[in-house]
């Protein structure tokens, strides 16, 4: 039996109850058989989460590229490592071989040691999907430098704020980006970005759509004429275990974003494990995962995990619905994909169209179909499993986080049976707990409650980038010695996790994680707004979707209404990005307070639902009257 590659429901059972009776005994074991390394660690765990700090490997040496790329050159330098598939399906697909990936990290590396960045230097990565943003997220890791991707629809004061809570000194974008049948001017976005950040030396751009911009002398550099010059080996940066990899922002729920900072050795034992498993990954398969590498899904599961793997793994720079809604299924059957990661809010769009968009491709080559990011419900479970894998395809409903690293609660296809809208189990090494009320931890089968994890494994994020008692406070403060995950869950009869979603003030709208604060900041800047509050309420494709409720000033009450909405929208598009677009927006004369002063939003998600059977009970409220007034005048 092998502990590094499960195939059997017994083996799984057998593996996981090794993983938790010793942890250290088993990643020990799975460290040291399946990666390379500069030298070995002294102690594979040390951990408290009151602190919290959290140290796997501690004293190991090594580079994550060297087990990424390196190690692979003598027995797969002429396998394809990306596949990278344009915008366009008539531009030419691209194979990127493991050597050539090799040589082209290396040569950027060489570039950004040029311009001057060294280890522990932040990097901003704000690139559309191309294959220079793998290999700049690779080239960072090659020399100790710090990626931080920024996925490249954020707005230019998003990229701003998450510049500058890092301080970056260098950043890599392009001249624009393609996206379905429109151009975007990503380098105008950085320079209005960059006019807020002092602290960048640097800018390389890439060439990708041609447009004529504007080069700031000294600051700007094309990319292509500096990595021409560039040599084509690199000798990597040894970096310690516990060294930092890498910055990723996720919405929290005060204004500022979240920087999760992950390190090197657990983070790449873990998402390469995982990878292996839950995709059930063999040697001549072909992976692809829809993911944009601005997210962790992609840093885990398109770069990472698959390459430390030596998996062909596809980037694909388009979207689901153009040219037309069959692009998903001709890239599959054009590149004879094994395995297909996606989210759900992309299914049920594909849904929603006809059935021949799918039914014109040829599917045969796919093993295991994956879905993240949000719950996906029972009709895009089985409109998956019915018209993308013919029944004959697993369907790997994977939970997890920015947080987590990996993927933690899963089943592994072809070992684990599989039962719509559930996680399943727990993967190896993932100790969860479901908690209540009172902080307690709420045993056997058939229950709910809130989720959390009470064990370290190797890939949990370490810390909030400057701000650990943040980490401390967000994570491990509501229940002893556990990592709460911010979501709640059930465990069903045979201790099958389903999750039932977020329970903080985070709202997931087709796939994005958005806190309500930062939207609320930014709608209560428009001159016309006194107060506002958003929630989220069901949206048969995006999951969620947001309705705000907002408070006008004075001066704001003779307005065209849906004018200030547009401008609302407006707004919102420019300083975060036009993912978190109300779809709704009812002016209100008030807002539902407790005693205390805080907003019940618990009143404001049933009105936004259309579900108003039960509100609860109101005549505590501060200002029980708004309620109706607020039903009255509803969306
Ligand atoms: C949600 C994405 C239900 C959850 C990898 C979590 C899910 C948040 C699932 C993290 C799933 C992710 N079923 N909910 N399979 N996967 N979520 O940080 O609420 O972008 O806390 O990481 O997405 O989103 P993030």
């Amino acid at each position: 039996m092998s502990n590094y590659h499960i195939k059997h429901l017994e083996e799984y059972y057998q593996v996981y109850r090794k993983s938790v009776r010793n942890p250290e005994a088993f990643w020990e074991e799975i460290a040291e058989e399946h990666f390379v390394w500069r030298k070995r660690w002294d102690n594979v765990l040390s951990w408290d989460f009151s602190k919290p700090e959290i140290k796997w490997f501690e004293g190991a040496q090594l580079n994550i590229t060297e087990n990424c790329l390196d190690r692979h050159i003598p027995t797969r330098g002429n396998k394809t490592a990306i596949i990278f598939e344009p915008n366009d399906p008539k531009e030419e697909a691209e194979y990127i071989t493991y050597r050539q990936l090799h040589e082209r990290v290396c040569k950027m590396a060489n570039v950004l040691l040029e311009k001057g960045i060294k280890k522990g230097d932040r990097v901003c990565i704000y690139l559309p999907m191309i294959p220079e943003l793998a290999i700049s997220v690779l080239a960072c890791a090659r020399i100790g430098a710090i990626h931080s991707v920024v996925f490249a629809g954020f707005s230019s004061n998003a990229l701003a704020t998450r510049i500058n809570d890092s301080d970056c000194k260098l950043a890599i974008t392009s001249d624009g980006s393609y996206r379905g049948s429109k151009t975007i001017d990503l380098k105008g976005i950085v320079d209005k970005a960059l006019e807020a950040c002092p602290g960048i030396e640097n800018v390389l751009v890439a060439k990708r759509i041609n447009s004529t911009i504007e080069m700031v002398p000294d600051r700007d550099h094309w990319l292509q004429p500096l990595l021409d010059e560039a040599y084509g080996d690199n000798v990597a940066e040894i970096m310690d275990a516990e060294d930092p990899l890498f910055i990723l922002y996720t919405s929290g729920s005060t204004g500022r974003p979240k920087g999760m900072v992950h390190t090197t050795a657990g983070y790449m034992v873990y998402t390469a494990y995982t990878f292996k498993n839950i995709f059930q990954y063999r040697e001549h398969d072909v992976y692809w995962c829809t993911a944009d590498i601005g997210w962790i899904t992609g840093h885990s599961y398109i770069v990472y995990g698959p390459l430390a793997n030596g998996a062909t793994t596809v980037m694909f720079e388009g979207v689901p619905s153009y040219p037309d809604y069959g692009r998903f299924w001709e890239v599959v059957q054009k590149h004879k994909v094994t395995q297909f990661y996606t989210a759900p809010t992309a299914i049920r769009a594909l849904a929603k169209e006809n059935l021949e968009f799918v039914e014109k491709y040829d599917l045969s080559s796919l093993k295991v179909l994956g879905s993240v990011g949000e719950p996906i419900n029972e009709e895009a479970w089985h409109w998956y499993n019915n018209n993308v894998g013919k029944k004959n395809s697993p369907i790997v409903d994977t939970w997890w986080q920015t947080e987590t690293g990996g993927i933690m609660i899963s089943p592994i296809p072809y070992v684990t049976p599989t039962t719509p809208t559930y996680a399943t189990l727990p993967f190896i090494g993932i100790q969860p707990a479901l908690m209540d009320e009172n902080a307690e931890e709420i045993k056997g089968n058939q229950v709910e409650g809130r989720l959390c994890i009470k064990f370290p494994w190797p890939s949990i994020a370490r810390t909030i980038w400057g701000n650990h008692e943040r980490y401390r406070d967000t994570y491990f403060t509501a229940y002893e010695n556990m990592y709460f995950t911010g979501d709640g869950a059930l465990r069903d009869a045979v201790g099958y996790y389903r999750i039932t979603g977020r329970v903080d003030d985070v709202i997931i709208v087709s796939g994005h994680n958005l806190g309500t604060a930062p939207i609320e900041d930014s709608i209560n800047e428009h001159p016309a707004v006194a107060e506002s509050a958003i929630v989220g309420f069901p949206h048969d494709v995006k999951g969620n979707a947001l309705y705000g409720y907002v408070i006008l000033k004075e001066t704001g009450e003779g307005r065209d209404k849906n004018n200030l909405r547009k401008e609302i929208n407006q707004q919102i598009t420019e300083q975060i990005g036009p993912i978190a677009k109300l779809d709704k927006i009812q002016f209100v004369s008030g807002l539902p307070k407790t005693r205390s002063g805080k907003i019940m939003r618990r009143i404001l998600r049933k009105i936004a639902s259309n579900d108003t059977s039960n509100l609860g009970d109101t005549s505590t409220l501060l200002n029980p009257e708004i309620v109706q007034e607020i039903m009255d005048n509803a969306l």
